[in-house]
C-alpha cells in the first residue's frame, strides 16, 4: 500500500483516483465497524488504509475534503463558535412525570382529531439524557453540525462532531436526499465517561459531574483534537427541513435513516397502541440501571406524519409529541462517615459522607441529613447502607437505611465542632446551635456569606481564603473585614503579594456595592434579598435605618412582624452594630438603592417570573434586569404574571402557566426584550 501512495503521490490525476478509492473503503468499514458492528479486516489493516489517506492528502492538500475521514481526528480549532440558525426551530417536549399526565394528553390528542384518532398508533422511544444535535446532509454529505441553542439559533459544532463515530461524513446508499437535516441526541456511555474522569484524575483535573455535562462541554470545544479523545455517541430522532426525503411516518423515517447509516435508538424504540407504548415504557424503566447511557423517561409521539401535522404545536412544543418522564433515581451507598457542619446562624447540620455513587445523573458523595430529627427518623449510624434519591435537580435525599452496619448509633454532639462550646438543643426546636458568637465556624459561613456574590461580591476572596483568616486569627469579627491590610494577607501561607494586592482591590470595590446587597450580606434572620431591598428602598443607608421604629417596619408592605421583630433585635444589638461602625470607619459606604420601579422602563407594567435553569444569566442577574427596566418580579405563577421565561428543565410552574394561557418565552426571547433595538 505504501509503495502506491508514493506512485500515485508522483501523478495528481491517480492522486485523485486512489483519493476517492481510499475515502470509500474506509467509510466502508466504518459502516461495517461501527453500524454492523462486523468489521472484516484487522485494526492495523484500518489503520494504515488511514495512514495512507494522510500521506495523500500531505502531498495534495487540494484532495481534503470535509468528508475524508481524515478531518475526524485531525481538524483545525477553531477560533469560537459561530451562530447559526436552524431552517426549523427545534422544538421541546412538554413532561409528564405520571400516567394520568399521559392519558390527559391522549385524550387532548382524540379530542383534536377526532375519529381518525381511532387508528392512531404511536411510536416510544428512550428520553436520551444527552445534548440535542442538528446535522445538515446535503447531497448526502455532512456539511453542518448545530446545536439546539435556544431552538432558533445554535451553535456550529461540524469540528467536533465529525469526531464523532456514529455520524457519517457521507450517507450510505446511492440515492442520497438533497437535503437531509437530521436531528438526535449526542450522548457519552457510563463506560466512557468513566474512562474520562479517571484520565482527569491522573491528570489532577477536576471531575466532569456526569456525562451530560461532559458531553456538551466537548461538543463546544474549539480543538477537535481533544475532542476526539471523549468519545461520543449520536442517536437520530426526528427531521428538521428535507428535499428528496419522502417517509410518511415517524417510524418510516427512522428506519429510512437507519438504512442511510445512521443509528437511532433501534430496539429501544417500538410502535404501537397506546397501551402498547405505555407497557414498553415500564419495560425501558426496568431496564434503565441496563442501559449503556443516561435515559430520563420515555418519548411518545404520534406516529403519522399527517395526523402530526393536523396537530400541529403550541408556543414551544408540539402537540403530538410528550415526554414520560422516569421517577427519581435511586442507588443505595454506604455511609463512611456523618460529619457535623456548624453553618453562618450556628445551626449544626449533619451531612453522611457516603461512598461515591452515581445516581440520576451526578456522583454523589455527601448528602445532608438536616437535623436531629432526621437522623431519628432514618436512625442512620456509619457503615449503614442506605437508599438514596435524586430526582431532576433536586439536592439528593437519603429515604432509609437498608442494611444496618456496624457502627454505633449516631447522636448530635453536645459540643460545637468548632469551638467546644456547650450547644443549645432545646426540645422544641428541631436545630442545635452553638451560642458562641465568636465561633470560628460561624464567622467564617457568616464572612462567606457577606463576601459572597449576591452579596458584597468581593473578588477573589473565596472560602478557602476566608477558612485561613479565621484560622490565623486574622480576622475575628466581620467588623475587621475592611481593615485588612496587604502585610496581614502575606503573613498568609501561599499569598503572593500579587494575589494580596487582588484582594484588597476586591475590597476596596465592595465598598460601594448598593445598601440592599449589604443587608442581605450581614445575615440579619428573615432579611433575605427581596426583604433586604425592600427595606433598603425606605430606609436608604444605616443612619437612616438606625432611626427606624418597630411600627414604621411593619407598615410597609412585604414586611409582617416576623422580619420587623428580627430587624429590630439586630438594631439594638450593640456587637453587631459595633461590626457595622468598624466596617462603616474602614471605608464601607453602601450606594443608596435606586428608588422603586416607578413605572418607567421598557419592561414597565408588566410582571415577570424565571423558571427552569437559566444558561446565559443567573437567577439574581435576570431579576435585577427586570427591576431595571422598570419589570415587576412575581413569585408565583397566578393570572396576575405576564410572563413566565422557562430556563432548562422547567418544571410545574411551566404547564400551570400554559394552563392559564400565561405568555412563556424562552431566555434569549427575553434577553431580545430587552435589546429590541438590536438586530442579530
Ligand atoms: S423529540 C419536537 N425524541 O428532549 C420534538 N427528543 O425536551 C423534539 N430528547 O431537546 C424532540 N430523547 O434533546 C425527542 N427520543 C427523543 C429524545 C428527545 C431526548 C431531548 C431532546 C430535546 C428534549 C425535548
Amino acid at each position: 500500500m505504501t509503495t502506491r501512495s508514493k506512485n500515485s503521490a508522483d501523478d495528481p490525476g491517480e492522486a485523485r483516483s486512489r483519493h476517492a478509492e481510499l475515502v470509500s473503503e474506509i467509510a466502508r468499514h466504518d459502516e461495517l465497524y461501527y453500524s454492523k458492528q462486523s468489521p472484516v479486516i484487522a485494526d492495523v489493516e484500518y489503520d494504515e488504509l488511514l495512514r495512507e489517506l494522510l500521506e495523500l492528502e500531505e502531498a495534495f492538500p487540494v484532495l481534503v475534503s470535509p468528508d475524508s475521514p481524515t478531518q475526524r481526528v485531525s481538524g483545525r480549532p477553531v477560533r469560537s463558535l459561530e451562530s447559526v440558525a436552524h431552517r426549523r426551530p427545534m422544538l421541546s417536549l412538554s413532561n409528564t412525570y405520571g400516567r394520568e399526565d399521559v392519558m390527559d394528553w391522549f385524550a387532548s390528542v382524540t379530542d383534536f382529531l377526532g375519529d381518525s384518532a381511532a387508528e392512531a398508533l404511536f411510536n416510544i422511544e428512550p428520553k436520551l439524557d444527552g445534548v440535542a444535535l442538528e446535522l445538515v446532509y446535503e447531497n448526502g454529505v455532512l456539511v453542518r453540525a448545530i446545536t439546539r441553542g435556544d431552538g432558533k439559533v445554535g451553535d456550529d459544532v461540524t469540528h467536533t462532531v465529525r469526531t464523532i463515530k456514529d455520524i457519517p461524513d457521507r450517507l450510505s446508499g446511492d440515492a442520497a436526499p438533497s437535503l437531509l437535516e437530521v436531528r438526535g441526541e449526542v450522548v457519552m456511555t457510563h463506560e466512557n465517561f468513566q474512562r474520562v474522569n479517571a484520565m482527569r484524575d491522573k491528570a489532577g483535573e477536576e471531575r466532569f459531574v456526569n456525562p451530560r455535562n461532559l458531553t456538551s462541554g466537548t461538543l463546544k470545544m474549539l480543538d477537535p483534537r481533544i475532542a476526539a479523545t471523549r468519545p461520543l455517541d449520536f442517536m437520530a430522532y426526528g427531521l428538521g427541513e428535507t428535499d428528496g426525503f419522502e417517509t410518511t411516518g415517524h417510524s418510516d423515517a427512522l428506519r429510512a435513516l437507519e438504512r442511510l447509516g445512521l443509528r437511532t435508538a433501534g430496539d429501544l424504540a417500538c410502535r404501537g397502541t397506546l397501551d402498547e407504548v405505555l407497557a414498553h415504557h415500564d419495560a425501558l424503566l426496568e431496564r434503565r440501571g441496563e442501559l449503556p447511557f443516561d435515559v430520563d423517561g420515555s418519548v411518545i409521539k404520534v406516529d403519522d406524519y399527517a395526523l402530526q401535522q393536523r396537530l400541529g404545536e403550541r408556543s414551544r412544543s408540539p402537540r403530538w409529541a410528550i415526554a414520560f418522564k422516569f421517577p427519581a433515581q435511586t442507588a443505595t451507598s454506604v455511609v463512611r462517615e456523618i460529619q457535623v457542619q456548624v453553618g453562618r446562624t450556628g445551626a449544626l447540620t449533619p451531612k453522611a459522607v457516603i461512598e461515591p455513587t452515581y445516581v440520576g445523573g451526578v456522583t454523589i458523595e455527601h448528602v445532608t441529613l438536616h437535623n436531629k430529627d432526621e437522623i431519628e427518623r432514618l436512625g442512620i449510624k456509619v457503615g449503614d447502607r442506605v437508599l438514596l434519591e435524586r430526582a431532576g435537580d433536586v439536592i439528593p435525599k437519603i429515604l432509609s437505611v437498608t442494611e444496618s452496619g456496624e457502627g454505633a448509633p449516631f447522636f448530635m454532639p453536645t459540643r460545637c465542632p468548632s469551638c467546644d462550646t456547650i450547644v443549645i438543643d432545646d426540645p422544641g426546636e428541631v436545630v442545635v446551635r452553638c451560642p458562641n458568637r465568636s465561633c470560628p465556624a460561624v464567622l467564617a459561613r457568616r464572612v462567606e456569606h457577606f463576601v459572597s456574590r449576591a452579596a458584597l461580591d468581593v473578588d477573589g476572596m473565596g472560602s478557602k481564603l476566608v477558612a485561613q483568616l479565621v484560622e490565623e486569627k486574622v480576622l475575628t469579627s466581620l467588623g475587621d473585614l475592611y481593615a485588612l491590610t496587604g502585610e496581614q494577607l502575606m503573613k498568609l501561607p501561599r499569598m503572593g503579594e500579587v494575589s494580596a494586592r487582588n484582594v484588597l482591590a476586591g475590597l476596596e470595590v465592595s465598598k460601594t456595592r448598593p445598601f440592599a446587597r449589604v443587608l442581605f450580606g450581614l445575615g440579619i434572620r428573615h432579611v433575605g434579598q427581596h426583604v433586604a431591598e425592600v427595606v433598603a428602598n425606605h430606609w436608604r443607608d444605616f443612619g437612616a435605618l438606625r432611626e427606624v421604629k418597630f411600627e414604621q417596619l411593619e407598615d410597609v408592605n412585604e414586611i409582617g412582624p416576623t422580619v420587623a421583630g428580627s430587624l429590630m433585635s439586630w438594631l439594638s444589638d450593640e456587637v453587631e452594630q459595633e461590626q457595622i461602625d468598624r466596617m462603616l470607619d474602614a471605608g464601607l459606604a453602601p450606594a443608596m438603592s435606586s428608588p422603586p420601579a416607578t413605572g418607567e422602563g421598557i419592561l414597565a407594567g408588566r410582571s415577570f417570573l424565571f423558571t427552569g435553569a437559566l444558561e446565559q444569566m443567573s437567577r439574581r442577574e435576570a431579576n435585577e434586569m427586570v427591576k431595571a427596566a422598570g419589570g415587576r418580579l412575581v413569585s408565583g405563577v397566578s393570572k396576575n404574571l405576564d410572563v413566565l421565561v422557562v430556563g432548562k428543565k422547567p418544571g410545574s410552574k411551566l404547564k400551570k402557566a400554559e394552563a392559564l394561557g400565561v405568555e412563556v418565552m424562552e431566555e434569549n426571547a427575553f434577553l431580545r426584550l430587552l435589546r429590541p433595538f438590536e438586530t442579530s
